[in-house]
């Protein structure tokens, strides 16, 4: 991997055409030295705060809005504001909407892009490590109604991704360890010898951009394998829903206070252990995850999650069936599969059991 040429771009077919995630070497603002004069931003408010000096001529411009990253305002029923708001920047059908921010941006701006004026075409810079490593690539939105997280969304690449890793160096430690553990979840349904790799660099990755960099790009191939096969995710991309069915879960059993990727780091955790348990995996397999899973999960243990409320939130999850949960486990090789479970008392006992482990350690 250390040859690996992580200035080439990586090219993507989608339904919509092909589209580059291109990196950018350089200082952030060479990003926004001159601002897209056809297009209309939409930018996290803490980078407008943190990089007020780099996207000053995007400022200067003007025709841009702000929004505070929060699972809260990734809702429907903020949409009408945000509408609001662009139409009053005089957006139009063949103007471009610029996604400035993380995973949460990336999705408001990806839903509105599908939806406005039925779909105007939008571009990404990406700036946390989640939406560098894993959520840029792949097409997808998702937006919460009420308090059902993700279950509205639509299919729709951005025409181009703009990738700095130097957006990383303000990213708080919990968030780079969130980015981690989505990366940790790509390595590991690529193959167990691709966890191997992120787990034996697990330390050295937190402290080496270069490697960090490397790693990014290197999630970003095995994705495109996968996505570029079922974009629609309608059969094997579902295996990308490692540690989601439970994560999700976790996230909505703790009020989303606990970071998406350390809960879906969590739901890896019990996934192979309900596996294990079920007599899918081996004890090996858990334990051999197990280690880099915890350390990377380490900042949410304060925090108590309730496995009535976990169980719940896991029975609604959206891609299970009418009588069946589908959960992706490893397998007696170690390798992430799908598969259909009855919702049986033993299933809900293993989480249980899983949950009342975690909390004494
Ligand atoms: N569409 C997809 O394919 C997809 C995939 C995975 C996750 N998601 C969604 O992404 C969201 C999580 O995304 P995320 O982890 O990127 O979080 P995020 O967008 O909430 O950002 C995390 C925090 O970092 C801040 N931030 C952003 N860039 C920063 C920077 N460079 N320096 C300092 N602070 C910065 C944000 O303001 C926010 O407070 C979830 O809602 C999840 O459901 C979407």
């Amino acid at each position: 991997m250390g040859d690996l040429l992580v200035s080439k771009p990586i090219i993507i077919d989608s339904h919509k055409g092909s589209y580059e995630v291109n990196l950018q070497n350089g200082p952030i603002s060479n990003l926004f030295k001159s601002p897209d004069q056809e297009a209309v931003y939409i930018i996290d408010e803490k980078i407008y705060k943190l990089y007020e000096a780099e996207i000053k001529p995007v400022i200067d411009y003007g025709r841009f809005i702000l929004i505070d990253a929060n699972e809260r305002n990734k809702s429907l029923e903020k949409f009408p504001d945000y509408i609001s708001s662009l139409m009053g920047q005089q957006m139009t059908r063949d103007q471009t909407l610029i996604s400035i921010g993380g995973g949460i941006v990336q999705d408001i701006t990806c839903f509105i892009a599908s939806t406005l004026m039925r779909g105007v075409s939008w571009k990404f810079i990406p700036t946390t490590l989640l939406a560098q490593s894993d959520s840029c690539i792949g097409s997808k939105s998702s937006i919460n109604s009420g308090d059902i997280k993700n279950i509205l969304g639509t299919f729709n690449p951005p025409k181009e991704i703009l990738l700095n890793v130097h957006f990383l160096e303000t990213l708080a430690a919990d968030d780079i360890l969130s980015g981690v553990g989505e990366m940790i979840k790509v390595h590991a349904i690529d193959s167990p010898e691709s966890f191997d790799r992120i787990s034996s660099k697990y330390e050295e990755l937190l402290r080496e951009p270069n490697l960090m960099r490397e790693f990014i790009f290197q999630s970003l191939l095995i994705k495109k394998k996968i996505i570029e096969i079922d974009e629609f995710d309608m059969k094997e991309r579902n295996v990308m829903n490692y540690g989601h069915s439970f994560g999700h879960a976790i996230e909505s059993a703790t009020s989303f206070s606990i970071p998406h990727g350390i809960a879906v780091t969590i739901g890896m955790d019990m996934a192979n252990f309900v596996s294990m348990k079920l007599q899918n995996t081996t004890e090996d397999n858990f334990l051999r995850m197990h280690d880099v899973l915890m350390k990377n999960s380490i900042v949410a243990r304060k925090t108590f999650i309730d496995s009535a409320r976990l169980i719940e939130a896991l029975y609604k999850d959206k891609k299970n069936t009418k009588t069946k949960l589908r959960l992706i486990l490893p397998d007696m090789k170690g390798r992430i599969k799908i598969g259909l479970y009855e919702k049986t008392p033993e299933l809900s006992d293993h989480i249980s059991e899983y949950l009342n482990l975690y909390h004494q350690i």
